[in-house]
């Protein structure tokens, strides 16, 4: 906490562990990494969250057929997401488990206050209720679903189309009827609380179709939290889920209560859109209950489907996030899955689409710049940086004119998640370099009487677009950044962006490291999972 900075407080949705990490948990992180990264480097004081929604019968369910206690298997899933994070380079700054006392405590609380304030109250629970998607569904739900699909006898959840069970027992239940038009206005006073508006639209048709109370305890299983003023129900999976955004940032612990001020309200939950009505209509019922602001915005992203169809086990077209970081190097992952999606779409993704964009953009383009930038830097100038005039740095060129237009709509595009719009103008900046060495030269000047002044100049404004151009991919690929700059004796990394894409700021005189090539190109012909 940094009281003196503007806080930005991001999150994933947290994920369940009965199922390893995989391309779609990846990439909800991922997108948030994208965004954290970036506004750290425009000097907020970030704190970004994810991690794993423990309880509920789907996990005890797991656990059982795995012969294990709910919390060895929960404890056991755990490596899977730490290790998978890391190695794509994630800079969360914590990982919530809602088996952690901290999270019990604020559940609990949350309960407590919920309950004082007559927001929830006990009645009998009968209905469907769907294990796979943690979810209840009402008589009328499940019977227009099945009559829909010419099955009226049937029973099968309206989300995943698998058989239902029958609930009858007594409920807590949450008043978010009384939410409705307290929701509507939301979405209408604040437009910007769901994106994109695709996903606003569905919300609000739904909404205004009406909303039934909510049963927010089960009795039928323990595999949960229990509320303290009732201790045989445990707390709805799917409440006791989002009530992580809060206990992260110390809900219920009373020497915090000075960080959940400054950290709360939410500046964007990130989330699939499988789970909207969650994050849009029972979150901000509950919070508004609870008398807290609502988060400022929900941005919700897409499905990746592999070659247009939904991935999935069953269907034997999943890729494993692993397999891709073998062939492609996690950095070329990132770059791939936060600048060739449009985020809040679904969007096909496939190795040779990977391949052509690694190719084109990171071998061709920026590593094939940095490798004849430094080359010719080591060769002409000594294996340093050359040296030249203020004059010569005052002196626009085409590369300074480019990079003086980049910060405001590169900004703009990743405040708007909109990271392959972000990452287009940083490549023009690169390709506008590797034509200009293209036009001056240098090894024609290197050979001419007379030109060392020239050449140094020349070759100073590449390396000058190159320092600034890794900073300005540090969100999209942060170890390649850092390793270009290094190679520059750039190691100071603490400036805002802003500051650092001033011109005319590379060291001079100082060793360049010319280094192995960052992005090898990649033979697509011989491009396999398998090898
Ligand atoms: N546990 C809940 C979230 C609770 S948040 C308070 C949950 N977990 S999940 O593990 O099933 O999914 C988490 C996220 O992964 C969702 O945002 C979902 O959209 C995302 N993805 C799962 N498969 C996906 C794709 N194929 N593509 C993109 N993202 C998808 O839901």
């Amino acid at each position: 906490m940094n009281r003196d900075k503007e806080s930005f407080f991001i999150t994933t949705p947290i994920y369940y562990v009965n199922d390893k990490p995989h391309l779609g948990t990846a990439y909800s992180t991922l997108l948030a990494d994208g965004r954290a990264r970036f506004e750290r480097l425009v000097k907020k004081d970030v704190f970004f969250l994810t991690g794993t929604d423990e309880h509920g019968e789907k996990i005890a369910q797991s656990a059982e057929k795995h012969e294990m206690s709910a919390q060895e298997w929960t404890d056991s899933m755990i490596p899977a997401f730490k290790d998978l994070w890391e190695k794509l380079n994630f800079s969360n700054d914590d990982f919530i488990r809602t088996t952690q006392d901290r999270h019990t405590v604020a559940v609990q609380k949350i309960l407590e206050e919920l309950k004082d304030k007559n927001a929830i109250y006990k009645d009998k629970y009968t209905g469907w209720y769907c294990v796979h998607e943690e979810t209840h569904f009402t008589e009328t739900q499940v019977h227009q679903y099945n009559e829909e699909k010419g099955k009226p006898e049937e029973h099968m959840c309206p989300d995943c189309d698998r058989e239902l069970e029958r609930v009858e027992e007594d409920s807590w239940f949450f008043r978010l009827s009384d939410y409705q038009d307290k929701l509507l206005s939301l979405y209408e006073e604040h437009p910007e609380f769901i994106e994109p508006e695709i996903r606003r639209n569905e919300v609000v048709s739904f909404v205004k179709g009406g909303l039934n109370d909510l049963s927010i305890s089960r009795t039928s299983f323990s595999w949960g939290i229990p509320f303290s003023f009732d201790e045989e129900h445990v707390t709805y999976v799917w409440i006791d889920a989002l009530i992580n955004y809060l206990t992260a940032i110390g809900y219920g612990d009373e020497s915090k209560a000075e960080e959940l001020a400054y950290r709360w309200p939410a500046d964007v939950h990130i989330v699939g859109k499988d789970i909207i009505r969650f994050h849009c209509v029972i979150w901000p019922a509950i919070l508004m209950a609870l008398g807290l602001e609502v988060p400022k915005r929900v941005f919700v992203h897409g499905f990746l489907l592999i070659n247009g169809k939904k991935m999935s086990k069953s269907r034997g077209n999943a890729i494993d996030p692993y397999d891709l970081i073998k062939i492609f190097g996690s950095e070329a992952y990132r770059y791939y899955f936060l600048t060739d999606i449009t985020h809040g779409a679904d969007s096909s993704i496939s190795i040779e689409r990977m391949a052509q964009v690694y190719n084109a953009d990171l071998a061709n383009s920026w590593g094939n710049l940095v490798s004849r930038a430094l080359n010719m830097s080591d060769k002409y100038f000594d294996g340093k940086t050359p040296g030249i005039t203020d004059e010569q740095i005052q002196k626009t060129n085409i590369l300074s004119a480019k990079i003086e237009k980049l910060y405001q709509p590169y900004c703009e595009a990743m405040e708007e998640m909109q990271f392959g719009k972000a990452a287009a103008l940083v490549l023009e900046v690169i390709d506008a370099a590797n034509l200009y060495i293209e036009q001056t030269t240098p090894w024609n000047l290197a050979k001419m009487e007379g030109a060392q002044e020239e050449l140094a100049f020349v070759i100073y404004n590449i390396l000058e677009a190159i320092r600034i151009v890794a900073y300005f991919y540090l969100p999209f690929m942060p170890k390649i950044s850092q390793e270009v700059l290094s190679r520059l004796s750039e190691h100071d990394l603490s400036a805002s962006l802003e500051d650092f894409a001033r011109w005319g700021q590379l060291k001079q005189g100082v060793e360049v490291h010319k280094g192995e090539a960052l992005f090898p190109r990649l033979d697509v012909e011989k491009l396999s999972l398998n090898e």
